[in-house]
């Protein structure tokens, strides 16, 4: 018997409603998962909501909800969309399950047992006005390692680095917003560093997106450090032996697959270890942001303490609303529950898109107006006009049957290659491929039917006629099976107006080339998809768009907080000039960060700038720019940056400072 196999996806947090960008992972998931089934493979796919962390207890707060309350709304709500997006998991949990409490705690004790855990005294950030430590989100101030606006666990601004407890510098809390202090506190410590050689090794075998190993392979080639792995809160899973201390969100988050295949396991009678334990294809769906955690902490974690390791981690790429970066304050997103399911829309509208618009690890682009384009020229124009046209010539000239004849080898040669594109784009996590090659098979078709000219053939040969619709019926049956995964709903109606018996969704791929049987009747033809309307596209687009502009309205600039003043000298002590940038280029692996070479007069220096998300380096070569030129060296990425570029912090958005005229390049700024 092969080896079982387990799915999941990242689990979404249950602190906020689904977008379209949570939908960009599991969408393709469900596409794979339903795939296997149709290779013959068992395969047991779960996901949960992530309960615990600290943005989920600071939401909770600021709803007066207690975070049980405000994880049951949030927990009912995903539930809720997938079913409505046909995105169907075996088993849907919940990380604060007490089959998650009780997984992660005999996890962290083996890990313990096994000397992975240590204590450790930091100094954390506390607030003595809320006579508090603030964990990660409860705290805000200067990333260590660049120096921009961070949060304390995460350089959302900048370098883009996971912070550890106390590393964060300028803590100021986000309760009072009061200047926080440092206190020694005992903290445990996952020893990751230990893991650097097995994670090199393990991360050449993983399977999955490239993106994803490479990516965590950059990072443990350069660092690893130990991972600290308790917080100071009480919603969380407990800390053996610490009634004051939870772990990490993200050591029970992963924890929380292993938990769902138990629930699931105990529900079904099966045995969850044939899944943790023993021989099994384990992949892991994420979303791109979230590959250091899948491919360094978890594995290692697993490793540690003895579990069955991933062997592929599918990472998505991210998604873009309108040629803008998603971002929920600016009002870039799309509900999936407000802005379309209740539009009417129909969920696998929505699927094809996201399924056909790029590779998996690629940026998606959505718009409304793409959207409605691929709906009115792939399934209107090319897949449902096929299926229509075949049917409704049957029906009208050989009484709703399969008409006799053979079917014509071409026809059969591509399907059976369209079926070995479609299995390999699948098994290769390429969606888009293999959904190209089905709409090949669609416009095929219809040039087949073009080509043939049945309604000629029909008056003066019906039996050739009826070989030419013979061969188009049995490719419409084979773009249905293919289909099937990305558009499930749709493809059982068209299975039915078919005239075909049980679902679409048992049918294997294999099913595609097995003739339609002579004389079989169809069932009544209908129109699959409809066209948008460009009146539905504006009334879509005037969602968006209002939400942008509420988002623009809402948006005050904050003052700056004043710091302490400082003297001349102190600022005299400032290397600043005019430089020119000279070279620009992307940094691999990063989405912030630029690589330049910058002309300060006497000489060139490198510099790596957090201003990716602001420039294109094409646009920088010759720009003359404000620079810092005597602050410490400092690696990002592993390259040293030797100087530092001024710019105004627009809402995260770096906006270069730049002398009004030209001036000589060295000039200096005073
Ligand atoms: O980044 C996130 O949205 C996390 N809630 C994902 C957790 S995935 C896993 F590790 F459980
Ligand atoms: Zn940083």
């Amino acid at each position: 018997m092969s080896s079982p196999i387990l799915v999941t996806c990242g689990l979404p947090y249950a602190n906020g409603p689904c977008h379209l960008g949570h939908l960009r992972t599991y969408v393709p998931a469900d596409i794979f998962v339903r795939a296997l089934r149709k290779m013959g493979q068992e395969v047991l796919f779960v996901c949960g909501s992530d309960a615990h962390g600290t943005p989920i207890v600071v939401n909770a707060e600021a709803q007066g909800l207690q975070p049980k309350q405000l994880v049951a709304k949030y927990h009912q709500h995903f539930h809720e969309v997938f079913k409505g997006m046909s995105v169907h998991f075996d088993f849907f949990g919940d990380t604060d399950d007490p089959a998650c409490h009780n997984r992660t705690q005999e996890m962290v004790k083996a890990l313990t047992e096994k000397g992975y855990v240590y204590p450790r005294e930091i100094e954390l950030a506390y607030c003595p006005k809320c006579e508090r430590f603030l964990p990660d989100r409860y705290v805000e101030g200067e990333c260590p390692y660049c120096g921009k606006p961070a949060r304390g666990d995460e350089c959302d601004m900048g370098c883009g680095r996971h912070l550890e407890p106390g590393e964060i510098k300028n803590a100021v809390c986000k309760v009072c917003g009061g200047k926080a202090e440092y206190r020694k506190q005992i903290h445990y410590f996952f020893k990751l560093s230990e893991f650097k050689d097995f994670l090199l090794g393990y991360l050449e075998t993983l399977g999955g997106t490239a993106s994803a190993r490479n990516y965590a392979h950059e990072w443990v080639r350069q660092e690893l450090k130990d991972w600290c792995i308790t917080r100071n809160m009480s919603w969380g899973v407990q800390f053996p032996g610490h009634n004051e201390l939870v772990v990490y969100v993200w050591v029970d988050a992963p924890i929380g697959y292993i938990a769902f295949t138990e629930e699931w396991c105990a529900q079904e009678g099966k045995d969850w270890r044939d899944y943790w334990k023993d021989d099994a294809r384990i992949i892991h769906f994420i979303g791109g942001d979230i590959v250091y955690h899948h491919c360094i902490f978890w594995p290692a974690m697993l490793k540690g303490a003895g579990y069955t390791l991933p062997s592929a981690v599918v990472a998505s790429g991210m998604l873009k609303i309108d040629d803008k970066k998603f971002s929920k304050s600016r009002g870039y997103v799309i509900w999936v529950k407000d802005d379309y399911l209740e539009k009417g829309l129909h969920p696998d509208l929505l699927r094809y898109y996201l399924a056909s618009y790029t590779a998996h690890n690629k940026e998606v682009n959505f718009a409304w107006k793409i959207f409605a384009e691929k709906v009115n020229t792939e399934l209107v124009g090319a897949f449902g006009n096929f299926l229509n046209r075949a049917l409704t010539f049957t029906v009208k000239n050989f009484e709703g049957k399969v008409p006799q004849g053979k079917i014509d080898p071409e026809v059969n040669a591509k399907i059976e290659q369209t079926m070995k594109e479609v299995v390999f784009g699948l098994e290769e996590y390429e969606f888009k491929k293999a959904v190209d090659s089905i709409l090949a098979l669609a416009d095929f078709g219809n040039i087949y039917f073009q080509s043939h000219e049945p309604w000629k053939l029909i008056k003066s040969d019906k039996a050739s006629a009826g070989e030419v619709l013979r061969s188009c019926l049995q490719i419409a049956k084979a773009l249905i099976i293919f289909m099937e995964p990305v558009m499930p709903s749709k493809m059982e109606a068209a299975w039915k107006q078919l005239g075909q018996g049980g679902s679409a969704s048992e049918k294997p791929f294999q099913e595609a080339l097995v003739p339609l049987a002579e004389g079989q009747s169809l069932g009544k033809p209908e129109i699959l998809f409809s066209r948008m309307e460009e009146a539905t596209v504006k009334e879509l687009e005037r969602v968006f768009r209002d939400r942008i502009e509420q988002a623009e309205s809402r948006k005050s600039v904050k003052p700056t907080e004043l710091k302490e003043q400082i003297s001349f000298e102190e600022f005299s002590s400032l290397d600043l000039c005019i430089g020119e940038i000279k070279e620009a280029g992307s940094i691999k692996g990063s989405d912030k960060l630029l690589k330049l070479a910058v002309d300060i007069g006497k000489e060139t220096r490198q510099v790596v700038a957090g201003i990716a998300n602001s420039y294109k380096p094409e646009d920088l070569v010759g720009m003359q720019i404000a620079v810092l030129t005597n602050l410490k060296p400092a690696k990002l990425f592993g390259i040293e940056s030797q100087a530092m570029l001024l710019a105004a912090d627009v809402a995260g958005k770096a906006v270069l400072l730049r002398p009004s005229e030209k001036v000589e390049t060295g000039t200096k700024v005073r």
